[in-house]
């Protein structure tokens, strides 16, 4: 399949738009990772293709965000927007166009595609009974409400799950139940909704499934959802809700899930519109352009189902295909807060080199669904001894010479044959990047890169060096070294652009994969500078401790899955005398104070009854240090210090709440003294 440089291809690929209500982490950047890579080795092919974007605007969660940081909505998604993009910069991700779903071509498009699905009698209305929050005045959505379990009895559980045992169930079953937006006690109400009639699309959709748009493993599962029968989509959302109002339809907004995938097209619009990029060419219902969606396995039937029978029914070309990819874990486990694993785009480039990561990454994806652990020893351990060990390595040990004895200038290449296999290489690594093995194309890459050392190996260069009248001899060996050098790096531009650049300096010359038989021969080269240095775990380590400091300042991630906190698993179980040996105190906040450099910590002075503690806390959203001077809080008083950024704390104190201005510390000021145990 290698359609490579043969015919130039017009591509459109896209990543999936992330809310615009929380920062960017690293299971975030599989996915942009992923979809630049391929991108740009699109681009090197010399194909036209085009990487779009925008940030995901819309919704509740970011209605009820803004508010609660008393922003508008739009201040709140210019600045997320901002955020974002310069996250995105940091790892090298190179978009044609970063957008927001909150714009006008977006409006426009969605109005479109409403009103043609529409006049062809795919939307239904009905009354709908829902949770109401009289308080508010706004409906809930079942993560919204909060009550007792029905059936384990925990209390505070959400609306549709127990998170302590498990069990699924209605809102309207949970006993005692709350809003969690203004914790009135919600009332039941009806209300119109519009619907997407999906099972109209029912023959349409069995077949654009199977017809080589999917994986194979979502299509076997899209085909079981298919054989149980599709439901209609309820599109509507009541006000107040941000989003688009729905034409001739007032106090009613499209779903935020509607005009997401339209943010696609909206996006690419306003690219063409600022280019003379044509966009009927690639949209049109029988276009030769390609289209592709790079998603998360969590949104599959977003992209798989009711989009392709939005655009199908409006007139627009389908996706020529989604992949998805499964869902990055770290050490093992599911990102987390408490260990320090759910870490921040920021936080990362705050301590480590992007590119490490972009290879990581790209040397363990595969085409397929499968989660990816993101391992923290075996990620230095890799980028170590693959990337600094063997591809910098290679041109470290010959460009000394070159630069010392020859002036800087290559001589004539002697290794033919070998050079060879190492262009001809090139068709193979380009098949796997097509096909977005990325995993087996840096291990083919990496097969080249031990074959170039060992040539320099064997000959030597550093004896030849010291041997008289060998100087056309050690010329050649640097020569064919550095050639190897150059089309390794060539193959491995996609993944790592910035040390890509870094060569074409060293080089003076372009990597370009479809000139690549083109050798450097009399040429002249920069003085060689380290392209990379070693991961240091130290470093790893201070980025883990940096991202517990965020602890517990909740980010509200991924709204529409979990609102008001970031929900994390319970933890597994512990026995008894675990548990017994956590000893929690009452304590007497002396005094709070604010840390310098520290966006989220207080530094509390606390009174154990035994004496006075140093505790950072990260609180500093919720409460104002005069607040807190003189009150009751509970601390677990047996934690064995640790030293942190702005140095040494000696305790934690519970808190509970989802963060932002809501994380509740203290304890009642009645008929508690300082040093008292809790249990
Ligand atoms: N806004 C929607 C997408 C709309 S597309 C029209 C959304 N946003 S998100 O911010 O929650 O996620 C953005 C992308 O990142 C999704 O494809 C999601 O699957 C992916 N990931 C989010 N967390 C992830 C991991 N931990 N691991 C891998 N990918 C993850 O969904
Ligand atoms: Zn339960």
């Amino acid at each position: 399949m290698t359609q490579a440089s043969d015919k130039q291809r017009d591509i459109l690929v896209t990543s999936a738009l992330p809310y615009a209500n929380g920062p960017i982490h690293l299971g975030h950047l599989l996915e942009y990772i992923q979809t630049d890579i391929w991108a740009r080795y699109q681009k090197m092919r010399g194909h036209n293709c085009y990487y779009v974007c925008a940030d995901d605007a819309h919704g509740t969660a970011i209605m009820l965000r803004a508010e609660r940081e008393g922003i508008s909505a739009e201040q709140l998604i210019d600045r997320i927007r901002d955020e974002h993009q310069e996250d995105f910069a940091g790892f090298n991700i190179r978009f044609d166009n970063y957008y927001s779903t909150h714009s006008e071509e977006n409006q426009q498009f969605s109005e479109y595609i409403y009103r043609k699905i529409k006049e062809n009698g795919h939307i239904a209305t009905r009354q709908i009974t829902q949770f109401f929050d009289p308080e508010k005045e706004m409906f809930l959505a079942d993560r919204f409400i909060k009550g007792t379990c029905p059936k384990c009895k925990a209390e505070d559980q959400y609306g549709d799950n127990c998170e302590a045992c498990g069990a699924t169930y209605t809102p309207a079953e949970l006993i005692n139940p709350r809003s969690a937006v203004s914790g009135a006690t919600p009332v039941e109400k009806q209300s119109e909704h519009y619907f997407f009639k999906l099972p109209d699309f029912d023959s349409f959709l069995k077949e654009w499934t199977r017809s080589g748009t999917l994986q194979e493993q979502v299509a076997n599962k899209l085909a079981e959802w298919l054989d149980a029968g599709l439901q209609e989509w309820d599109i509507s959302r009541d006000k107040p809700y941000f989003g688009f109002e729905i034409p001739d339809a007032p106090g009613k907004y499209f779903y935020v899930w509607l005009d997401a995938p339209i943010g696609y097209l909206a996006s690419f619009k306003n690219l063409c519109n600022r280019t003379d990029i044509d966009f009927e060419h690639f949209w049109k219902a029988d276009s030769t352009a390609e289209v592709y969606h790079f998603i998360g396995k969590d949104i599959i039937n977003f992209h798989a189902l009711f989009w392709p029978a939005m655009l199908h029914d409006a007139g627009f070309r389908t996706p020529t295909a989604v992949w998805a990819h499964g869902f990055v874990t770290v050490n093992g486990k599911k990102m987390s807060k408490s260990r320090g694993t759910f870490i921040m785009a920021r936080t990362y480039l705050d301590h480590l080199n992007p590119e490490y990561l972009r290879y990581y990454f790209a040397a363990k994806l595969t085409a397929g669904v499968d989660d990816m652990d993101l391992n923290l020893e075996d990620f230095a351990a890799r980028v170590n001894s693959d990337l600094v060990g063997k591809v910098v390595n290679i041109a470290s040990r010959s460009a000394g010479f070159i630069t010392k004895r020859f002036d800087g200038r290559l001589g004539q290449v002697t290794e033919t044959d070998r050079l060879n296999t190492f262009i001809e290489a090139g068709e193979d690594i380009a098949d796997l990047y097509e096909a977005r093995e990325f995993g087996r194309a840096m291990r083919r890459i990496m097969e080249l890169a031990d074959i170039a050392n060992q040539y320099v190996n064997d000959e030597q260069p550093w004896v030849i060096a010291k041997q008289e009248g060998q100087d056309e001899k050690l010329q050649a060996i640097c020569t064919n070294a550095i050639n190897m050098f150059r089309l390794l790096m060539t193959y491995l531009a996609p993944v790592l652009p910035k040390t890509a650049e870094g060569a074409e300096s060293f080089l003076n010359a372009r990597l370009d994969w479809n000139e690549r038989s083109q050798l450097l021969e009399d040429h002249p080269i920069d003085k060689f500078k380290p392209l990379m240095n070693r991961v240091d775990m130290a470093q790893i380590e201070k980025m883990i401790e940096a991202s517990k400091e965020e602890l517990p300042a909740a980010t509200g991630q991924q709204a529409e899955k979990a609102p008001v906190a970031d929900l994390e698993p319970i933890a597994d179980e512990i026995e008894f005398p675990d548990f017994a040996k956590v000893d929690l105190r009452v304590v007497r906040i002396v005094k709070a104070e604010h840390v310098e450099g520290a966006d989220k910590l207080l530094r509390l002075t606390l009174d154990v009854g035994h004496g006075e503690r140093n505790v950072f806390a990260g609180i500093k959203s919720a409460y104002k240090p005069e607040d807190l001077e003189g009150r009751l809080t509970v601390m677990v008083a047996n934690l064995k210090p640790r030293k942190m950024k702005f140095g040494l704390s000696e305790g934690m104190v519970l808190a509970a709440g989802p963060g932002g201005k809501d994380i509740f510390i203290l304890s009642p000021d009645s008929g508690a003294t300082p040093g008292m145990r809790v249990m």
